[in-house]
């Protein structure tokens, strides 16, 4: 699903965020991106969503190689992924509804049916009666909710959640976090990052783990084989 060979990023004008990364992440995998801040988890994520090129090296996603890739397979790119952020990136003046069906409209499915899409998800997600709220009038773990509605909407098959719990108190962040792990039951990939060790230790995924840059763990190959 994700396959990064040799991969480098060198931030302007010459500060290595990531070096020499090697990664493979099988269909159907939930791992984790753990490490201190500034070690390079967000660039990590950045780099598989084409928000940032790699300085060096190769990165396949989905089976296509990203790093050559025109505005078109760039929009075909993110079409196919699911992103989630730390600070939900909402958009404050249309409704919880709207926000999640807007996703899937940009991508060609009709108003009505991103609306039913839309509907159900937010009703899956515990937002039954929050439909027609406002973003800001919305409690952080609600709003994150949303944002994850939104990320899930075209059904992709890879998503990338970068601190997604960052935001929240201990218990939406658990909630939130047994929401990604049943995404990942149905099947999806999901690379998660965050700085924070007790997840992983609660969940028991794999995780990989970065250090000034460099992948310096995976616990998948301590163990010789991936929990989840
Ligand atoms: N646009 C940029 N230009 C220059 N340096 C950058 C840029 N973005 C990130 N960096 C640097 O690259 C390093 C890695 O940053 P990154 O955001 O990937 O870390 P992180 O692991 O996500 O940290 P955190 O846990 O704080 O989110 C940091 O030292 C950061 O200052
Ligand atoms: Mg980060």
């Amino acid at each position: 699903m994700v396959q990064l060979f040799r991969v480098a990023k060198i931030y302007p004008p010459n500060y290595p965020a990531l070096k020499d990364i090697y990664l493979q992440i099988d269909k159907g995998e939930f791992v984790f991106v753990n490490g201190p801040s500034g070690a390079g988890k967000t660039t990590l994520l950045r780099l598989l969503f084409r928000a940032e090129d790699a300085s060096e090296g190769q990165i396949v996603v989905n089976g296509r190689n990203i790093t050559r890739l025109d505005g078109k397979g760039v929009a075909e790119l993110r079409r196919e992924l699911g992103l989630v952020f730390q600070e939900f990136k909402l958009l404050p003046t249309m409704t919880a509804l709207e926000n999640v069906a807007l996703a899937a409209q940009v991508v060609g499915v009709s108003r009505q049916e991103s609306k039913r899409k839309a509907f159900h998800l937010l009703r899956e997600l515990g937002l039954k009666d929050k439909h027609d709220a406002r973003p800001p009038t919305l409690s952080g773990g609600e709003q994150q909710r949303v944002a994850i509605a939104r990320a899930l909407v075209n059904e992709p098959m890879l998503v990338l959640a970068d601190e997604p719990t960052g935001n929240l108190d201990a218990e939406t962040a658990e909630e939130t976090m047994r929401l990604f792990l049943k995404i990942h039951e149905r099947g999806t990939t999901v690379l998660l990052a965050t700085h924070d060790t007790g997840v992983l230790k609660r969940f028991g995924c794999r995780a990989v783990f970065l250090q000034r840059g460099e992948l310096v763990g995976d616990s998948k190959q301590e163990s010789g084989e991936a929990r989840l």
